[in-house]
């Protein structure tokens, strides 16, 4: 397999998360529930979490897995969502954290099973958002890094179920 070039080094990506988590912190309840949306979100949000943990904040984590992909490099439009979703969210505000937004379906399909589980307000973390012409149906409340509009991985984020383990965000 190629080695990826860096985008954004390690060094990068933890220094931001340092900021990003006192962004969330000063602007959440104490009683979030994040949402982490598998499979690409997992080592984003665990660094997130012991973070957050930080400064101070503690939530409950819950999981939902969706996908867009299956195996190429351009979204096909239609959300897939695999397995259980969180049920208990009732008054509850929640923050979905997913690694990258593009077209934004996997966010307006999360935010829509989450408001039917009750919560009563959700809120969206991205690691990356690439910076699209189109309108994007949604938007994220944090936001790690803008990138161009190219095909990434690591760092969590796969081509075809490889990469995950890198960790930078590189291109392929
Ligand atoms: P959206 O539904 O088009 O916003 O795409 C979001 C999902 O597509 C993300 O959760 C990723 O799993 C995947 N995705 C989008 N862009 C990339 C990329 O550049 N590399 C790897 N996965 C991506
Ligand atoms: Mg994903």
């Amino acid at each position: 397999m190629p080695k990826p070039k860096v985008l954004i080094s390690e060094d990068s990506i933890k220094q931001r998360i340092a900021t990003l988590s006192q962004e969330i912190t000063k602007a959440a309840s104490e009683d979030i529930v994040i949402v982490v949306l598998l499979k690409g979100a997992f080592i984003f949000t665990a660094d997130l979490l012991r973070s957050l943990s930080d400064s101070g904040l503690q939530p409950e984590v819950e999981f939902m897995t969706l996908s867009s992909y299956g195996s190429g490099t351009k979204s096909s439009g239609h959300v897939r969502v695999h397995g259980d979703i969180p049920l208990e969210l009732d008054g509850k505000t929640v923050l979905i954290v997913d690694d990258i937004l593009e077209t934004g379906n996997t966010l307006v399909k999360a935010r829509q099973l989450l408001s039917q589980s009750g919560a009563s307000d959700v809120k969206i973390c991205v690691l990356l958002q690439k910076r699209i012409t189109a309108t994007p149906e949604i938007q994220a409340d944090f936001v790690g890094f803008e990138i161009d509009d190219h095909f990434v991985v690591g760092y969590g984020l796969d081509y075809d179920n490889r990469y995950r383990e890198l960790p930078y965000i590189g291109l392929l």
